[in-house]
């Protein structure tokens, strides 16, 4: 039985869910880890500048193909161009998204017990705030154990996937919409407070001059490859998210508004992220001493740490670990939407049917990706873990491969009026900005991912 068409009920709806899709762990530990990694300020700067020269007009080409295919990511590619092969690029999306996912609900399950062992009291039972020696790998030494046990990890992995089901089995409008019209504005004001209160730390000044007064000299083609692969996982590019949640855009969305405001409050919650941690950083002393921030370290080992030498830790960690839950949500959701909206337009099935099909497949490569770090270490490819290898995998070759195709899809082989049709909604609204995305989807984008991958080749041989 096929599904009638569904659609987001207000632009407010569409705007949120797609922010909600756009911020995720991407903007709260991976951006941290990649600015400090990056030179700071400098790789802000080359960020910026990818955001919004190739990332809104990669952005749009999405949003046009999905709303005019009006089908899942692959689907869309069948009906605008149905006696073509080009339905293999939307497949590329389609087994990125899936992949992420496996390994992207292990790391919001561990979110989830963070923010219970919080209130619990139990991520800091055993910790001694005084003796400096016996905290230095306290949380180090407690994620590693949680990490590679084999039942509470999955345990919570399950309960992620569960929290999925439910909202995607309620539907697109009642489900997925209403919950990131709620959850957006709660994730903003926990961000606000968590900057005021780093803010207002002794020393907070440092950090803040780490992370926005450039310094050129850093500036070399690694910070701008980086910047660049940061953006177009932050703006959620090349899953087949954006092509499958634009399908659901009404007829009258204006798609540039909607790209410049979804690239807008994702950076503006990376730059909070950033004066969020840096401050912090800088003011404790923490982190430093190693260089690097690595991602997972920084929200699961420092951030703990800081919250206790800050007092009253227990609050913050909770509070911390339900940001980045909620955060972790409307990701996993958008991405789990791609693989339910193929299922049940390639299929066509109900969308409950699609739920369960999805579902099931995902509780055992998520519970193999959490048991490949440690319960079955034999579950390795390449190797790494399965899943450390789903990640590199997809970030590293799937995600801008897929991209590239869809660059070279929208600006070389769909008709030339495509572009501006979409994003003046057949002549209704202004075309100012079409002759510059065009240009940006035919041109640069394809040479700057492509640069981008044979980069990684030459790195990798
Ligand atoms: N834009 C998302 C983020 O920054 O976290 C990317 C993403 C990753 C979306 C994983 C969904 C997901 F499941």
């Amino acid at each position: 039985m096929a599904q009638e068409k569904s659609t987001f009920g207000s632009k407010l709806g569409v705007i949120a869910a797609t922010v909600g899709s756009a911020i995720g762990l991407g903007n709260v530990w991976r951006f941290p880890a990649e600015a400090q990694a990056n030179g700071g300020a400098a790789f802000l700067l080359i960020y910026i500048i990818c955001v919004f020269i190739l990332g809104v007009p990669m952005m749009l080409a999405e949003f046009s193909l999905g709303r005019a295919g009006g089908s899942d990511s692959v689907g869309n590619f069948k009906n605008l161009t149905p006696r073509s092969r080009w339905w293999i690029a939307g497949t590329l999306g389609l087994v990125a998204s899936y992949l992420i996912l496996s390994f992207y609900m292990v790391v919001a399950g561990w979110t989830i017990e963070y923010m219970f062992d919080s209130i619990s009291g139990d991520l800091y039972r055993g910790y001694v705030p005084t003796t400096e020696s016996a905290n230095a790998t306290f949380f180090a030494d407690k994620m590693g154990e949680y990490v590679t046990s084999t039942w509470n990890p999955l345990i919570w992995t399950a309960v992620m996937i569960g929290l999925n089901l439910a909202v995607l089995l309620i539907g697109v409008r009642k489900g997925i919409e209403k919950l990131s019209n709620v959850l957006m504005p709660l994730l903003f004001v926990l961000m606000l407070v968590f900057c005021y209160v780093s803010l207002s730390l002794p020393g907070a000044s440092e950090g803040v001059k780490f992370f926005l007064y450039p310094d050129f000299s850093k500036i070399d083609i690694d910070v701008i490859i980086n910047a660049l692969g940061q953006a177009f996982f932050s703006l959620s590019l090349g899953m087949g998210i954006l092509v499958t949640y634009s399908a659901y855009y009404p007829k009258e969305t204006n798609l540039t508004t909607t790209a410049v405001s979804v690239s807008l409050l994702d950076f503006f919650m990376a730059l909070l992220m950033g004066l969020i941690i840096f401050p912090a950083v800088k003011s404790f002393g923490i982190g430093s001493t190693t260089g690097e921030l690595e991602g997972t370290t920084l929200v699961f080992v420092t951030l703990p740490e800081i919250f206790a030498s800050m007092g009253n830790e227990r609050l913050w960690a909770a509070l911390f670990f339900l940001l980045l839950s909620v955060a972790a949500l409307t990701s996993t959701i958008s991405i789990a939407e791609v693989s339910v909206a193929f299922v049940r337009d390639r299929f066509r099935v109900s969308r409950r049917r699609a739920c369960l099909i999805v579902i099931v497949p995902l509780m055992l490569t998520s519970t193999a990706c959490s048991l490949s770090l440690g319960g079955a270490p034999w579950l390795s490819v390449a190797g790494m873990p399965l899943f450390d290898f789903f990640d590199t995998f997809t970030t590293n070759l799937l995600l801008p491969v897929s991209s590239l195709a869809i660059s070279i899809y929208v600006g070389w082989v769909l008709p030339k009026s495509f572009i501006a049709e979409q994003l003046t909604n057949f002549g209704a609204l202004g075309g100012r900005s079409v002759g510059v995305v065009r240009f940006a989807v035919r041109y640069m984008a394809p040479v700057l991912i492509s640069v981008i991958l044979i980069a990684k080749a030459v790195a990798w041989l």
